[in-house]
């Protein structure tokens, strides 16, 4: 294989990375994937930003040993808290789910307002917050004509406020496919009511779970325009793979079944059923990959 051959990894603390997997073969099904779920160490959410940073160096290492030509953060816990030790360790590109969705629901508010939610560990270290704001500091008359930097976006002087809310319970829901359940719902309003009095119009689904309760949230909150993190990073996929003339020139005509390699640290009972809750499609049984503890 030469370089644009090789496959684009992904790492996740587990299964819900599956949401981000799903987005890149919707936009990019021509490239081979290599999928990495720490499912024995699941959750990184509500661990501590050392513990995360470990794991994520050791997922980073096992994709680099892959051979792949991008690293994609498929867990928007890692992206807030430790996206640098894979930055740093990466001899190819990195890209993870905060900026792509920053830009994103900068670009969609109309009021200025965007909630975010997601994790403890996501909401507790502001990555979100941080990111729309520096991009929206970075804003001034001049290089709002420039077309390509994330300070063209055209927010017209708004004034952009950013509000955060963990919802932890939303990862055991989704996996325990409570997706329609009554209960959830239930969840969902007490979790999004602080969000709803503050009229946000934007809601980033900073966590791989929360796409899953897309339906259910935009019921609760129907003019808010939701942001998928999975989607727009693998929109920004596309324009850094093209930039850097990394994308598989190879494509077959005919529809075929997505290229990808998976690999967990354990599988648990529920694995292929939640699996396929989040890829719409079964898959084989992935590789176990061992880390220690
Ligand atoms: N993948 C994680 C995220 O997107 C959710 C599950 C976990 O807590 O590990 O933040």
């Amino acid at each position: 294989m030469n370089d644009k051959e090789n496959p684009i990894g992904l790492f996740d603390s587990g299964i819900g990375g599956l949401s981000v997997l799903r987005q890149f073969i919707k936009f990019l099904p021509n490239e081979n994937y290599i999928y990495l779920g720490d499912t024995a160490r699941v959750p990184y959410g509500n661990k501590s930003v050392a513990t995360v940073k470990r794991y994520a160096s050791e997922c980073t290492e096992f994709l680099l040993s892959k051979n792949v030509k991008l690293i994609v953060v498929a867990c928007n816990t890692v992206s807030s808290v430790a996206i640098d030790i894979v930055s740093s360790k990466s001899n190819v590109p990195v890209i993870g789910m905060i900026i792509p969705a920053a830009i994103a629901s900068i670009r969609a508010t109309r009021n200025g307002k965007i909630g975010v939610i997601g994790t403890r560990a996501t909401i507790e270290s502001n990555a979100y917050s941080k990111t729309i704001y520096s991009i929206t500091k970075n804003y001034t008359s001049e290089t709002n004509e420039s077309q390509n930097s994330p300070e063209a976006i055209n927010i017209n002087n708004k004034l952009i406020t950013v509000f955060n809310k963990a919802c932890p319970l939303f990862v055991p829901l989704v996996e325990e496919g409570l997706v329609n359940h009554n209960a959830t719902r239930l969840i969902a309003q007490e979790y999004l009511e602080p969000l709803k009095s503050e009229n946000i119009d934007t809601l980033v689904l900073g966590c791989t779970h929360y796409p899953l309760l897309a339906q259910l949230i935009s019921e609760l909150m129907p003019n808010v325009t939701l942001i998928d993190s999975g989607e727009h990073s693998a929109v920004a996929a596309i324009r850094l793979l093209g930039e850097k003339n990394l994308l598989n020139p190879k494509f077959d005509t005919v529809i075929k079944i997505p290229s990808v390699q998976f690999y967990v640290t354990d599988i648990p009972s529920t694995f292929h059923e939640i699996a396929k809750m989040f890829l719409n499609f079964e898959i084989s049984t992935p590789e176990i990959v061992n880390f220690g503890n």
